[in-house]
Protein backbone atom coordinates (compact mmCIF):
# COMPACT_ATOMS: atom_id res chain seq x y z
CA UNK A 1 0.00 0.00 0.00
CA UNK A 2 3.29 2.73 0.92
CA UNK A 3 3.91 2.71 -3.13
CA UNK A 4 0.29 3.38 -4.29
CA UNK A 5 -0.55 6.16 -1.46
CA UNK A 6 3.35 7.38 -2.14
CA UNK A 7 2.25 7.96 -5.89
CA UNK A 8 -1.50 9.33 -4.78
CA UNK A 9 -0.67 11.36 -2.52
CA UNK A 10 -0.07 15.34 -3.05
CA UNK A 11 1.67 16.01 0.18
CA UNK A 12 4.21 13.47 2.13
CA UNK A 13 6.09 14.07 5.12
CA UNK A 14 8.14 11.90 6.47
CA UNK A 15 9.25 11.62 10.46
CA UNK A 16 12.48 9.78 11.19
CA UNK A 17 14.12 8.86 14.69
CA UNK A 18 17.39 7.28 15.12
CA UNK A 19 16.46 3.81 13.04
CA UNK A 20 16.96 5.86 10.22
CA UNK A 21 20.91 6.06 10.94
CA UNK A 22 21.45 2.80 12.23
CA UNK A 23 22.29 1.32 8.87
CA UNK A 24 24.93 3.95 8.75
CA UNK A 25 26.67 2.47 12.03
CA UNK A 26 25.19 5.00 14.62
CA UNK A 27 23.42 3.17 17.25
CA UNK A 28 19.94 3.93 18.35
CA UNK A 29 18.43 4.35 21.95
CA UNK A 30 15.78 1.86 22.94
CA UNK A 31 16.58 -1.51 19.94
CA UNK A 32 16.08 -4.27 22.74
CA UNK A 33 19.96 -5.36 21.69
CA UNK A 34 22.20 -2.13 21.12
CA UNK A 35 20.08 0.85 21.84
CA UNK A 36 22.33 3.23 24.11
CA UNK A 37 19.49 3.91 26.83
CA UNK A 38 20.20 -0.08 27.35
CA UNK A 39 23.14 0.98 28.82
CA UNK A 40 23.44 4.45 30.62
CA UNK A 41 20.33 6.11 31.95
CA UNK A 42 19.27 9.18 29.86
CA UNK A 43 18.38 11.21 32.76
CA UNK A 44 21.85 10.75 34.37
CA UNK A 45 23.93 11.76 30.87
CA UNK A 46 21.64 13.83 28.56
CA UNK A 47 20.32 16.16 30.87
CA UNK A 48 21.11 19.90 31.94
CA UNK A 49 21.51 18.37 35.33
CA UNK A 50 24.57 16.14 34.28
CA UNK A 51 26.01 18.98 32.19
CA UNK A 52 25.81 20.79 35.94
CA UNK A 53 26.82 18.54 38.41
CA UNK A 54 28.55 15.82 36.29
CA UNK A 55 30.37 17.65 33.66
CA UNK A 56 33.06 15.27 33.00
CA UNK A 57 31.12 12.07 32.37
CA UNK A 58 28.29 14.32 30.33
CA UNK A 59 31.67 16.21 27.99
CA UNK A 60 33.20 11.98 27.49
CA UNK A 61 29.88 10.66 26.67
CA UNK A 62 28.58 13.52 23.72
CA UNK A 63 32.39 13.76 22.40
CA UNK A 64 31.87 9.96 21.62
CA UNK A 65 28.57 10.44 19.89
CA UNK A 66 29.94 13.81 17.72
CA UNK A 67 33.12 11.39 17.16
CA UNK A 68 30.50 9.21 15.74
CA UNK A 69 28.61 11.44 13.74
CA UNK A 70 31.87 12.59 12.14
CA UNK A 71 33.01 9.18 11.17
CA UNK A 72 30.24 7.81 9.88
CA UNK A 73 28.11 9.04 7.10
CA UNK A 74 24.57 8.89 5.61
CA UNK A 75 23.51 5.64 3.67
CA UNK A 76 21.45 4.79 0.70
CA UNK A 77 18.01 5.19 2.45
CA UNK A 78 19.27 9.21 3.13
CA UNK A 79 20.02 9.86 -0.43
CA UNK A 80 16.96 8.41 -1.72
CA UNK A 81 14.57 10.79 0.52
CA UNK A 82 16.68 13.96 -0.71
CA UNK A 83 16.51 12.33 -4.37
CA UNK A 84 12.13 12.08 -3.58
CA UNK A 85 12.30 15.51 -2.20
CA UNK A 86 14.06 16.94 -5.23
CA UNK A 87 11.45 14.68 -7.80
CA UNK A 88 8.45 16.27 -5.27
CA UNK A 89 7.66 12.66 -4.45
CA UNK A 90 7.83 14.40 -0.79
CA UNK A 91 7.37 17.54 0.79
CA UNK A 92 9.94 17.70 4.10
CA UNK A 93 11.44 15.65 6.91
CA UNK A 94 10.58 16.13 10.34
CA UNK A 95 13.63 14.89 12.48
CA UNK A 96 14.18 13.97 16.06
CA UNK A 97 17.98 12.74 15.10
CA UNK A 98 21.10 15.33 16.20
CA UNK A 99 23.34 13.90 13.07
CA UNK A 100 23.04 15.89 10.40
CA UNK A 101 22.96 13.18 8.06
CA UNK A 102 19.78 14.57 5.96
CA UNK A 103 21.24 17.14 4.98
CA UNK A 104 24.59 15.87 4.66
CA UNK A 105 22.66 13.56 2.15
CA UNK A 106 20.82 16.61 0.29
CA UNK A 107 17.36 17.11 1.96
CA UNK A 108 16.91 20.72 2.41
CA UNK A 109 13.44 20.96 4.28
CA UNK A 110 14.52 19.32 7.62
CA UNK A 111 13.35 20.03 10.77
CA UNK A 112 15.24 18.86 13.27
CA UNK A 113 13.34 18.95 16.11
CA UNK A 114 16.21 17.86 18.75
CA UNK A 115 18.81 20.14 17.36
CA UNK A 116 22.28 18.85 16.11
CA UNK A 117 25.65 17.07 17.33
CA UNK A 118 26.98 19.13 14.17
CA UNK A 119 27.82 22.00 16.67
CA UNK A 120 28.35 23.16 20.09
CA UNK A 121 27.48 26.64 21.46
CA UNK A 122 29.16 28.03 25.15
CA UNK A 123 26.66 27.52 28.46
CA UNK A 124 27.49 30.59 29.42
CA UNK A 125 27.51 33.16 26.44
CA UNK A 126 26.05 30.86 23.86
CA UNK A 127 28.83 31.56 20.94
CA UNK A 128 28.40 29.16 18.44
CA UNK A 129 31.63 26.55 17.55
CA UNK A 130 31.75 23.41 15.01
CA UNK A 131 31.74 20.31 17.11
CA UNK A 132 35.43 19.64 15.89
CA UNK A 133 36.27 21.39 19.13
CA UNK A 134 35.21 18.01 20.72
CA UNK A 135 37.18 16.28 18.74
CA UNK A 136 40.22 18.72 19.54
CA UNK A 137 39.34 18.03 23.02
CA UNK A 138 38.62 22.13 23.72
CA UNK A 139 36.01 21.81 26.21
CA UNK A 140 35.83 25.69 26.29
CA UNK A 141 34.64 28.87 25.28
CA UNK A 142 36.99 32.04 25.17
CA UNK A 143 35.05 33.08 27.66
CA UNK A 144 35.88 30.20 30.02
CA UNK A 145 32.21 28.96 29.46
CA UNK A 146 31.84 24.75 29.16
CA UNK A 147 30.86 23.84 25.34
CA UNK A 148 27.76 22.03 24.87
CA UNK A 149 26.21 20.38 21.89
CA UNK A 150 23.49 22.02 20.58
CA UNK A 151 20.65 19.35 20.93
CA UNK A 152 17.75 19.67 23.38
CA UNK A 153 18.77 17.70 26.34
CA UNK A 154 15.85 15.79 28.39
CA UNK A 155 13.99 18.58 30.25
CA UNK A 156 14.90 21.33 27.56
CA UNK A 157 12.43 22.76 25.02
CA UNK A 158 12.58 22.50 21.38
CA UNK A 159 13.79 24.34 19.52
CA UNK A 160 10.58 27.04 18.29
CA UNK A 161 11.31 27.42 14.72
CA UNK A 162 11.99 23.57 14.23
CA UNK A 163 8.97 22.83 16.32
CA UNK A 164 6.46 25.47 14.22
CA UNK A 165 7.82 23.95 10.95
CA UNK A 166 7.27 20.46 11.63
CA UNK A 167 3.45 21.58 13.37
CA UNK A 168 2.42 23.10 9.72
CA UNK A 169 4.25 20.64 7.63
CA UNK A 170 2.12 17.64 9.75
CA UNK A 171 -0.65 19.39 9.30
CA UNK A 172 -0.87 19.72 5.70
CA UNK A 173 0.51 15.82 5.28
CA UNK A 174 -1.75 13.90 3.84
CA UNK A 175 0.71 11.27 3.65
CA UNK A 176 2.96 10.62 6.88
CA UNK A 177 5.71 8.31 7.49
CA UNK A 178 7.17 7.26 10.47
CA UNK A 179 10.62 5.74 9.64
CA UNK A 180 12.64 3.89 12.27
CA UNK A 181 11.21 6.04 16.06
CA UNK A 182 10.15 3.53 18.90
CA UNK A 183 7.93 7.27 19.15
CA UNK A 184 7.97 7.04 22.81
CA UNK A 185 9.49 10.63 23.59
CA UNK A 186 7.14 13.74 24.06
CA UNK A 187 6.54 16.09 21.71
CA UNK A 188 7.60 14.79 19.10
CA UNK A 189 5.76 11.34 19.31
CA UNK A 190 3.01 13.74 19.10
CA UNK A 191 3.40 14.89 15.03
CA UNK A 192 2.27 11.83 13.76
CA UNK A 193 -0.96 11.83 15.49
CA UNK A 194 -1.23 15.65 14.41
CA UNK A 195 -1.15 14.17 10.73
CA UNK A 196 -3.28 11.65 11.33
CA UNK A 197 -6.00 14.15 12.99
CA UNK A 198 -5.31 16.53 10.08
CA UNK A 199 -6.51 13.85 7.66
CA UNK A 200 -3.04 12.15 6.64
CA UNK A 201 -2.55 8.40 6.59
CA UNK A 202 -0.11 7.43 8.64
CA UNK A 203 2.21 4.62 7.74
CA UNK A 204 5.11 3.43 10.48
CA UNK A 205 8.28 1.73 9.17
CA UNK A 206 9.96 -0.01 12.38
CA UNK A 207 11.50 -3.27 13.03
CA UNK A 208 9.90 -3.42 16.71
CA UNK A 209 6.35 -2.18 17.58
CA UNK A 210 5.92 1.64 18.81
CA UNK A 211 3.58 3.43 21.04
CA UNK A 212 1.23 4.48 18.18
CA UNK A 213 0.72 1.56 15.94
CA UNK A 214 -2.81 1.67 16.89
CA UNK A 215 -3.16 4.86 15.29
CA UNK A 216 -1.23 3.59 11.83
CA UNK A 217 -2.66 2.68 8.62
CA UNK A 218 -0.04 0.75 7.82
CA UNK A 219 2.90 -0.59 10.18
CA UNK A 220 6.14 -2.42 8.08
CA UNK A 221 8.02 -4.12 10.90
CA UNK A 222 9.43 -6.69 9.04
CA UNK A 223 11.95 -4.39 6.73
CA UNK A 224 15.06 -2.81 7.22
CA UNK A 225 14.07 0.75 6.57
CA UNK A 226 17.60 0.97 3.54
CA UNK A 227 16.23 -2.01 2.12
CA UNK A 228 12.53 -0.68 2.11
CA UNK A 229 13.43 2.51 0.48
CA UNK A 230 15.23 1.29 -2.14
CA UNK A 231 12.43 -1.21 -3.25
CA UNK A 232 10.51 2.05 -3.17
CA UNK A 233 12.92 4.14 -5.33
CA UNK A 234 13.05 1.36 -8.16
CA UNK A 235 9.58 1.62 -8.75
CA UNK A 236 8.69 5.30 -8.14
N1 LIG B 1 14.99 -0.37 10.09
C1 LIG B 1 13.80 -0.22 10.74
N2 LIG B 1 13.71 0.07 12.07
C2 LIG B 1 14.85 0.21 12.76
C3 LIG B 1 16.13 0.07 12.16
C4 LIG B 1 16.16 -0.24 10.76
N3 LIG B 1 17.33 -0.40 10.11
N4 LIG B 1 17.08 0.26 13.13
C5 LIG B 1 16.43 0.50 14.29
N5 LIG B 1 15.10 0.48 14.08
C6 LIG B 1 14.03 0.79 15.04
C7 LIG B 1 14.20 0.15 16.41
O1 LIG B 1 13.48 -1.07 16.46
C8 LIG B 1 13.62 1.20 17.36
O2 LIG B 1 12.28 0.87 17.76
O3 LIG B 1 14.13 2.19 15.26
C9 LIG B 1 13.58 2.50 16.55
C10 LIG B 1 14.42 3.60 17.18
O4 LIG B 1 13.78 3.98 18.37
P1 LIG B 1 14.62 4.77 19.47
O5 LIG B 1 15.91 4.07 19.67
O6 LIG B 1 13.69 4.99 20.65
O7 LIG B 1 14.97 6.16 18.80
P2 LIG B 1 14.03 7.43 18.64
O8 LIG B 1 12.59 7.01 18.51
O9 LIG B 1 14.60 8.23 17.54
O10 LIG B 1 14.25 8.19 20.05
C11 LIG B 1 13.61 9.45 20.19
O11 LIG B 1 14.77 9.79 22.28
O12 LIG B 1 16.71 9.76 23.53
C12 LIG B 1 15.86 10.55 22.81
O13 LIG B 1 16.45 12.55 21.77
C13 LIG B 1 16.58 11.17 21.64
O14 LIG B 1 15.75 11.68 19.44
C14 LIG B 1 15.81 10.66 20.42
C15 LIG B 1 14.46 10.36 21.01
Amino acid sequence: MLKKWLDEANYTVVFTGAGMSTESGLPDFRSSNQGLWRQKDPSEIASTDALNTNVNEFIEFYRERVLGVKEYLPHKGHYILAEWEKQSNIQSIITQNVDGFHQLAGSNRVAELHGTLQELHCQRCGKIYDSNEYVKKEYHCNCGGVLRPSIVLFGETLPEEAFQLALSEAQKADLFIVLGSSLSVTPANQFPLIAKESGAKLVIVNQEKTEMDLYADQVVNDRKIGELLQELNISI
